[in-house]
């Protein structure tokens, strides 16, 4: 049995990961967020479902007075970074806002847990590095070229990690997410951004009456039926990603870079009739113009994370709008909606 440190834990994707870990290990973790923009609740239904193997360590991820004490007592044997601020267009307004918590807090807790011994580092990055790539599906080898500030902290983050692990023995591997969706199938957890910007969520949420209408941004791109095409992942496959990546590099003590994504494309139209179907709901739809630096195509190659993880998503479309739609269902009639 081993003890993680989960930074971020409280938000979407970090709850995700740390019910995926208790339903799969015996591990147990440290969740350490400072509820900025995670939920008590979700800590509660963790700790309410896995009791004592979860520590709820409420901080910021880059406070060494409170995470200096703390790790002298707990002995911990890798860290799982999810915290960052993720917003595209706030950090366009509020570059400060990004640049300080998503780079200078996770460097600070890089230097924190490194001076306590732990090496092993797992690091949510984004598609957001590569910006317009040039080719798709796009490899890992692609030059790094955000366009926005956000996906700037995360490529920086990836060249602090690249300097460290040549010289103070850090072993990370970053994980650069393409759009993650859906939840896991007993709904003990969810996607709760506010606002919330993703499609699957916004369009769930349409189909359940909470907005007006859908805007659909650019309708003319060159692409089969005209809007942007993107790869989308669930979040279970994710969180399955991420331990095959920790145990890799706890077994090989070599860094790693890998795309998670499905590899397969699908338009803002075809996710758009998806939810329909799945919903029964036909809610309104309004065309817009596309948004400046929203490129045609983004999908992932997903070759190398089979090879070296011997991983592939599995789950389709269909299941990640389902449990989109039965979470954001089950949040209104709980009136947390
Ligand atoms: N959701 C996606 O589709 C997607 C895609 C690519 C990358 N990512 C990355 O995945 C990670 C998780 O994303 P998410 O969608 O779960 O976001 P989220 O906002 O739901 O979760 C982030 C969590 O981190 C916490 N946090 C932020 N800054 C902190 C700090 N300084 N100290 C302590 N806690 C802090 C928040 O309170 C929140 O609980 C982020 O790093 C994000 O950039 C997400």
């Amino acid at each position: 049995m081993s003890h993680f440190l989960v930074a971020g834990g409280a938000g979407y994707i970090g709850s995700n990961f740390i019910k995926y870990l208790m339903d799969t290990s015996d591990h147990e973790v440290t969740l350490l967020d400072n509820l900025s923009t995670g939920r008590s609740e979700v800590v509660e239904s963790l700790k309410g479902r896995y009791g004592s193997r979860i520590v709820f360590l409420k901080s910021d991820l880059g406070d060494p007075e409170k995470l200096h004490p703390y790790l002298h007592k707990r002995a911990v044997d890798g860290v799982f970074h999810f915290g960052a601020f993720s917003l595209v267009g706030e950090s366009q307004y509020d570059p400060m806002k990004y640049y300080y918590n998503n780079v200078a807090r996770t460097l600070s807790l890089l230097k924190i847990i490194l001076e306590h011994e732990i090496r092993h580092f797992v690091f949510s990055s984004s598609a957001a590095v590569y910006g317009i790539p040039e080719k798709t599906p796009i490899t890992e080898e692609a030059e790094r070229k955000p366009i926005n500030h956000y996906g700037k902290t995360k490529a920086m983050i990836e060249e602090v990690m690249e300097a460290l692990s040549g010289r103070e023995d850090l072993v990370y591997a970053s994980l650069r997410y393409f759009n993650v969706a859906g939840t896991d199938e007993e709904m003990l957890v969810g996607e709760c951004h506010d606002p919330e910007t993703h499609l699957i969520p916004i369009a769930v949420k349409t189909a359940l009456g909470l907005r007006d209408h859908l805007a659909l941004f650019g309708t003319d791109y060159p692409t089969p039926d005209g809007t942007a095409v993107r790869d989308y992942i669930h979040v279970t496959d994710l969180c399955r990603a991420h331990w095959a990546a920790f145990e890799k590099i706890r077994k090989e003590n070599e860094p790693l870079t890998v795309n998670l994504g499905s590899a397969r494309g699908y338009s803002v139209r075809e996710v758009l009739e998806t939810v329909q179907r799945v919903t029964g709901s036909r809610f309104r739809i309004l065309e817009e113009g596309r948004r400046p630096g929203d490129p045609p195509v983004l999908i992932a190659s997903s070759e190398k994370a089979g090879k070296e993880l011997g991983w592939k998503a599995e789950r389709s479309l269909e299941e990640m709008v389902t449990s989109a739609w039965d979470w954001e269902k089950k949040r209104s009639e709980d009136g947390l909606l």
